[in-house]
């Protein structure tokens, strides 16, 4: 009994590691999107692609991927990095007491509460949203390497160009 399930172990795994060699008759250059080999990269040539030098305050803001979807950078970061404990560059425009002098969006009030006590971090970012590049990227002109044809759906207008998530994150949880 015991010999009998080695001896189908031992087959499935063969099958197995076979399955995997043979690949479909594809070397790694063909399958993925690089078309490089997957154990050598000295063929690897990063794509061109350039992001916006237009400053804040010249730059058009993007319509909104889809409701509530992080917004994308519209204007040049790239005096503004990295952001560190002691300097948020962003912070200076964006927070919600200097926004709309310097004709920025405000941090909406998601980035003012903090999910997890529950609670309102009143005039203080949370600290969850204080690394704003985790979430929000610039746009580049590179061309996409896959096509896409997802449209979204707003559920009014204001919606593309603002989001509302505070208000509708509980839609739907009793
Ligand atoms: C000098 C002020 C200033 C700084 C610093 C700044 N921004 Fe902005 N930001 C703006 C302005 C103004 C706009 C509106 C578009 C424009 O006028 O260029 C904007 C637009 C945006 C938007 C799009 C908002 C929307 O409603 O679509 C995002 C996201 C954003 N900025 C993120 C950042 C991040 C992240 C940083 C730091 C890496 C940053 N900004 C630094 C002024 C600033
Ligand atoms: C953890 C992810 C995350 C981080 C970190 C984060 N954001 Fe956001 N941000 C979002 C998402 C998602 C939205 C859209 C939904 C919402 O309002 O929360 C958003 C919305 C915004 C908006 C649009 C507000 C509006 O009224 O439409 C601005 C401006 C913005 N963020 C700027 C920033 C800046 C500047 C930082 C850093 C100080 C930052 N965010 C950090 C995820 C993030």
């Amino acid at each position: 009994m015991m010999k009998k399930k080695i001896i189908l172990l031992s087959a499935t795994a063969t099958l197995f590691l076979v399955a995997c060699g043979v690949n479909n008759g594809l070397s790694s250059e063909q399958i993925g999107l690089r078309k490089a080999s997957l154990e050598n990269e000295n063929k690897v040539s990063l794509v061109e692609a350039n992001y916006t030098n237009l400053q804040p305050g010249e730059s058009t803001r993007f319509e909104r991927s889809y409701e509530n979807a992080p917004p994308l950078i519209p204007h040049s970061i790239a005096d503004m990095l990295p952001i560190t404990k002691d300097n948020n560059t962003c912070l200076s425009c964006h927070d919600k007491s200097i926004a709309k002098d310097v004709g920025a969006t405000p941090l909406p009030a998601s980035h003012y509460y903090d999910f997890r006590r529950n609670k309102s971090t009143k005039d203080s970012i949370s600290d969850a949203r204080f690394n704003c590049t985790q979430c929000h990227v610039p746009q580049s002109d590179a061309k996409p390497l896959v096509g896409n044809s997802f449209k979204p759906e707003f559920q009014n207008e204001q919606l593309k160009k603002h989001s509302n998530l505070i208000d509708v994150i509980n839609v739907g949880v009793k």
